[in-house]
């Protein structure tokens, strides 16, 4: 794509914009009635991200509602233990539940090795979205790390603390790894295949960085999402394609994320003293707005975000974003007034 006219494509490579891109995590989902208009029709969420159509038609909602600077694909981060046979469902409001959890470490010998031609379902809906968008409106592809992804295949649905996880990674070290090597190659294989399909950008979610402490951290997650984007990196199809990190409120030092190689690191909302000198240069920034800022009042949602532009206003390479995914239980017209303001600002 021409990207001397996608906001979002100069702020990744960290030039200094009058005005940021805009875009949202979780930016189509159930806040949204015409989402949940077309989510009742599917009992299982997991058996609406294989309807191409379907997740093309919610990619665009958003895009339609609110003027954004990106789409991001309609999908989900569990696809691909799914694809290993880890059979993913998710009932109306239940969250992720796995039929075949990894329960011992003999379950990870077991498990399918990734095939990514099963996820064909995901690259279709990544063309019919890049058909359907502007040129000027770059398409942002994702997996999830694949710290992220044994969690949930561990723990085999969501939890707060995850224990079953700590536990089975302290026990298990050795298959720990080794099933952590296996999901960084997945994820090279399906994000490989996305960008085939039409991904101009990439963002990597840790959602779950949050469980381990520094050094299990370095040793768990970020060492494998260096990894991958090391593989990113080195590959003629994805070399030149940025990546976007999202380390969900990180027990590791600044430098540690820079040192990923990520083009971009997306800020949690309570990660407020990002060291932005030492990733001037480096890196772009994107998100950290609170979304539950959204929640409140006009009044406050234009005095918070506008603290964030005051601080992040000469940083060059500046994102728009929330620190974490719209919630169900904010209005869509607050997520309208905030797209404008930040526009005004
Ligand atoms: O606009 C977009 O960002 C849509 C694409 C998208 C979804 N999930 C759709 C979705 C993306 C990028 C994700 C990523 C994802 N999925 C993450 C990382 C981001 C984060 O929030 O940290 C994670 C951890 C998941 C796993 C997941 N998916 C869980 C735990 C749940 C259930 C919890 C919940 O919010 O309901 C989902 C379901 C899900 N993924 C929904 C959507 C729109 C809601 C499902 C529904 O309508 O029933």
């Amino acid at each position: 794509m021409s990207d001397h006219e996608s906001l979002l494509l100069r702020a990744l490579k960290r030039e200094n914009l009058s005005t940021p891109p805009i875009w949202y995590m979780r930016q189509a989902g159930r806040y949204m009635p015409e989402y949940r208009d077309i989510r009742k029709k599917f009992k299982n969420f997991l058996d609406m991200c294989k309807d191409a159509d379907v997740c093309c038609e919610l990619a665009l909602q958003p895009l339609n509602a609110f003027k954004l600077d990106a789409a991001i694909l309609f999908s989900d981060i569990l696809t691909i233990p799914d694809a290993m046979g880890m059979e993913v469902t998710f009932e109306e409001n239940k969250g992720p539940i796995f039929k075949n959890p990894i329960e011992s470490a003999t379950d990870i010998n077991k498990i399918r090795s990734f095939n990514p031609d099963e996820l064909s379902y995901v690259y279709q809906a990544v063309t019919n979205i890049k058909n359907a968008i502007p040129e000027n409106i770059p398409l942002i592809g994702f997996c999830g790390s694949p710290w992220t992804l044994a969690a949930y295949s561990i723990e085999g649905k969501s939890s707060k603390e995850f224990n079953k996880t700590k536990d089975f990674i302290i026990n298990n070290k050795d298959e720990a790894h080794f099933f952590l090597s296996r999901l960084t190659d997945a994820c090279f294989l399906y994000l490989r295949k996305q960008v085939q399909a039409g991904a101009d950008i990439i963002q990597i979610f840790d959602s779950w960085a949050n469980l381990l402490n520094k050094e299990d951290l370095e040793i768990f997650s970020n060492n494998y999402i260096k990894s991958l984007i090391f593989a990113l990196k080195q590959d003629p199809i994805t070399s030149d394609i940025p990546v976007i990190l999202f380390s969900r409120n990180p027990k590791c030092d600044d430098i540690a994320l820079i040192e990923t190689s990520a083009d971009c690191i997306s800020l949690y909302w309570s990660m407020k003293n990002f060291n932005l000198d030492l990733a001037k240069g480096k890196i772009a920034i994107q998100g950290n707005l609170n979304p539950k800022v959204l929640l409140e009042s006009k009044e406050v949602i234009k005095k918070e975000s506008y603290k964030l532009l005051d601080k992040y206003k000469d940083f060059p390479g500046y994102i728009f974003n929330l620190g974490h995914g719209i919630t169900p239980d904010i209005n869509p017209d607050k997520i309208k007034y905030l797209t404008d303001i930040v526009r005004e600002y």
